[in-house]
């Protein structure tokens, strides 16, 4: 399945074997693909250009609502994976590395944070595929060296 998919998969080297965390990671890249399908022409565009005023405003909101219940879910899905690495003595026999973890928690929220509140926008559209890229980055490489050696 694609990115753009409204069910994507998580590919099975990222599966933590843990269903509720597999399935909100999973709920995350949905996010990601609703952050994508925000503007038709996301892939070839640079810049708003050819855009009326009104519909790059459109835009600019649906990106802001996007954001907004990314990040709730994005800290609740946290909060659930924190506690159960505490619950499962994770993050007292692996202190360091859970500290570690919890940092990438708390730095990917932090500059989420930042992208929740309107602002002036040079080009909504690669402020809208440059956050996608991030945060799919983010997530794959958050997986693959925080929660997987953790948790699988
Ligand atoms: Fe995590």
């Amino acid at each position: 399945m694609t990115a753009h998919s409204d069910h994507p998969c998580i590919p099975q080297e990222l599966e933590t074997g843990v269903a509720i965390i597999d399935e909100e990671h999973r709920r995350l890249r949905e996010f990601i693909g609703r952050l994508r399908s925000i503007c038709a022409d996301f892939a070839c565009k640079q810049d708003c250009t050819g855009c009326s005023a009104e519909r790059i405003g459109a835009c600019d909101a649906a990106f802001l609502d996007c954001m907004t219940e990314l990040l709730g879910f994005m800290l609740d899905h946290f909060r659930h994976e924190e506690q159960l690495m505490k619950d499962l003595g994770i993050s007292a026999r692996q202190h360091e590395r859970y500290q570690l973890h919890a940092e990438d928690h708390a730095n990917i929220a932090g500059r989420l944070a930042g992208l929740t509140r309107p602002q002036p926008r040079a080009a909504t559209v690669r402020e809208i595929a440059d956050t996608a890229s991030h945060i799919t980055r983010w997530l794959d490489n958050h997986i693959a060296d925080h929660d997987l050696p953790m948790l699988h």
